[in-house]
C-alpha cells in the first residue's frame, strides 16, 4: 500500500467524531478527475459509506495514487485514502469500466481559465463524451466542476446529441465549496448542499448520497441546475469583493492611522457581514477566485450585463498584489544588485498550491527591478522551482534571510510569526520586512533598534 501508513482507528479519530456512514443506501459512484475537488469528493464519499471509483486520463497519477502518493498538500485526505482503498474506494483510468458500474457520475475535471478570461470547457467536453461512450445503464451524471451558467443544459444536449437514450441519464449540478487546505473538514461539514436537477430522479440520487450530513441538519438547496450555477459564482465573487474592499479599507487606514484589524474585527461583529474574508493582505490568489471571478464578469457581459461591482474587486486585487513592491520601492529605490527574501510562496498557508499566489508577481517585480532573490516556502518550494528555477531557495527562514537587504512576507504561514527577530537582525544586511500579511509582532520587532516593519493598514515602525 505504498506510503498510506495510517491506521482506520486514527482516520476516524481525526476526523472529531465525524463518524458518518451511508445507511443502506449504499451507492456506486464514478468521480471523474483527481485533482482537489475530484479526489477529495471521491474519498469523503467513500467515508459516507459508498463505493466510489476515482477516474484519471492521467496515468500517473493512478498510478501515484495506487502507491500512496497524494500530490497535494490536503490534511487528512492521505490518511482517509489509506482507510478505504480498495475497500470501497478505487482508483482508474479506465473511463468505460467506472461508468457501467456506477449509478452517480460526478464530474470533477478543471475548468481553468482561458486567455480571454472565460472559463476552458475542453476538459468537460473530453469528460462528457467518454461518459456518453460508456453508458449501459440508467446513470445520474453530476457536474461538480465550477462551470459557466447554462453548461448543465449543454452538457444534456451533448449526451443527447451523442446518441445516449433519453431513458438512461440524468444530468445535475451539485457545486462545491472547499477550501484548499481544509477541503476535508469543508466537505464533511458543509454551511449547505446544493443540488441543481431537471429531474426528480437525479434530485433523489443526489440527496441520498448527501444524507448522512444531511442527517446532520445541513440544510439542502434543490433548485434547478441554472440556479445552481450561479450559486457558485456569486458566493465567490462575493468572497472575493469583501476581501478586496477590506484590503481598500487598509490601504486608507495607512494613510489615516486608523487601526485596520480593529476595523474589520468591528465590522465582523455585525451579523449582516460577518467575520469571514475580512482579513488584509496582499490580495487574494488561488485556483478559484481569480478564475470565478473573471468568469462571472464574461458571462455577465455575453448578456449584456456590467457587473460593476465585481470589475473593481478584480482591479483592486491586481492593484494589491503590487503593494509589497510598492512598499519596498518607497525603502530602497534602487533594487539593483540588492539580496530581497521572498517568505511565502503558497497562495495561502496550508497549502502547497502557488496557483496565482502574490509571489509570482512580487518574484517577477523584483527580477524586473534587477533584484537578486531568495525565496522560501515550507511546502511550496517544489512548485515554485518549475515556475523560476533560476531564483535561490533556502532551506530555512535563517538561510533565506541571511545577508539580505530586505524581506517580503506573502503568506501567513505560522513559523513566519515565530521567527526570532533578535537573530535575525544580526544575519540581514538590513533588516526591513515588508509583512504584507500582517504575521510579525509588532511589539518585539519595534523595540529592536535596526528593525524596520511595514505593514500594509498600518503605519511602518
Ligand atoms: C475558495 C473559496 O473559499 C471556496 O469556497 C471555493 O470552493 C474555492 O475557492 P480557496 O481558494 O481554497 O477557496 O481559499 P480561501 O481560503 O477562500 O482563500 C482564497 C484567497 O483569498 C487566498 O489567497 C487567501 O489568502 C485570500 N484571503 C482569504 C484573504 O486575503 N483574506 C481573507 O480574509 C480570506
Amino acid at each position: 500500500m505504498g506510503n498510506y501508513s495510517t491506521s482506520l482507528l486514527t482516520v476516524l479519530l481525526t476526523l472529531t467524531g465525524i463518524g458518518i456512514f451511508a445507511g443502506d443506501t449504499q451507492h456506486t459512484i464514478a468521480v471523474i478527475g483527481t485533482g482537489y475537488v475530484g479526489l477529495v469528493t471521491g474519498t469523503c464519499f467513500a467515508h459516507l459509506g459508498n463505493n466510489v471509483i476515482c477516474v484519471d486520463i492521467d496515468q500517473q497519477k493512478i498510478n501515484d495514487l495506487k502507491k500512496g502518493i497524494v500530490g497535494m498538500y490536503e490534511p487528512e485526505l492521505k490518511e482517509l485514502i489509506y482507510a478505504y482503498y480498495e475497500k470501497n474506494l478505487w482508483f482508474t483510468t479506465d473511463t468505460a469500466e467506472a461508468i457501467s458500474k456506477a449509478d452517480l457520475v460526478f464530474i470533477a475535471v478543471d475548468t481553468p481559465m482561458s486567455d480571454d478570461g472565460t472559463a476552458y470547457m475542453g476538459y468537460l467536453q473530453s469528460a462528457l463524451t467518454s461518459i456518453s461512450k460508456s453508458i449501459r445503464k440508467k446513470v445520474v451524471i453530476c457536474i461538480k466542476s465550477t462551470v459557466p451558467i447554462g453548461t448543465t443544459a449543454y452538457a444534456q444536449q451533448l449526451l443527447k446529441d451523442s446518441g445516449v437514450d433519453s431513458d438512461l441519464f440524468d444530468v445535475a449540478m451539485n457545486p462545491e465549496f472547499l477550501r484548499e487546505g481544509t477541503a476535508v473538514y469543508d466537505f464533511l461539514h458543509p454551511d449547505r448542499i446544493v443540488i441543481g436537477s431537471y429531474s426528480q430522479h437525479a434530485a433523489d440520487t443526489l440527496q441520498k448520497v448527501y444524507q448522512p450530513l444531511i442527517d446532520k441538519e445541513i440544510p439542502c438547496i434543490v433548485v434547478d441546475p441554472e440556479t445552481a450555477e450561479t450559486i457558485k459564482y456569486a458566493s465567490n465573487s462575493l468572497l472575493a469583493i469583501k476581501i478586496s474592499f477590506i484590503n481598500e479599507i487598509a490601504n486608507l487606514c495607512e494613510k489615516t492611522g486608523a487601526c485596520i484589524c480593529s476595523v474589520a474585527h468591528a465590522m465582523g461583529l455585525d451579523k449582516r457581514i460577518g467575520p469571514y474574508c475580512l482579513k488584509h493582505g496582499p490580495g487574494f490568489g488561488g485556483s478559484c477566485f481569480p478564475k470565478d471571478c473573471s468568469a462571472l464578469l464574461h458571462i455577465a457581459n455575453t448578456y449584456g450585463v456590467t457587473l460593476n461591482t465585481l470589475g473593481g474587486c478584480m482591479k483592486t486585487n491586481e492593484q494589491q498584489r503590487l503593494v509589497p513592491i510598492k512598499k519596498l520601492l518607497s525603502h530602497i529605490p534602487d533594487l539593483r544588485n540588492k539580496t530581497i527574501a521572498v517568505l511565502g510562496l503558497a497562495f495561502k498557508a496550508g497549502t502547497n498550491d502557488i496557483r496565482n499566489s502574490c509571489a509570482l508577481t512580487a518574484i517577477e517585480q523584483l527580477r524586473i527591478h534587477g533584484a537578486h532573490v531568495k525565496a522560501y516556502d515550507p511546502v511550496a518550494i517544489e512548485p515554485m522551482k518549475k515556475i523560476f528555477p533560476d531564483i535561490e531557495y533556502g532551506t530555512s527562514i535563517a538561510s533565506t534571510l541571511a545577508d539580505c537587504d530586505a524581506a517580503l512576507i506573502l503568506t501567513e504561514w505560522q513559523e513566519f510569526k515565530e521567527v526570532e527577530m533578535l537573530a535575525i537582525e544580526r544575519i540581514m544586511k538590513h533588516p526591513l520586512f515588508i509583512d504584507a500579511c500582517n504575521i510579525l509582532d509588532e511589539k518585539t520587532c519595534c523595540s529592536l533598534r535596526a528593525v524596520v516593519i511595514d505593514k500594509i493598514g498600518k503605519k511602518s515602525c
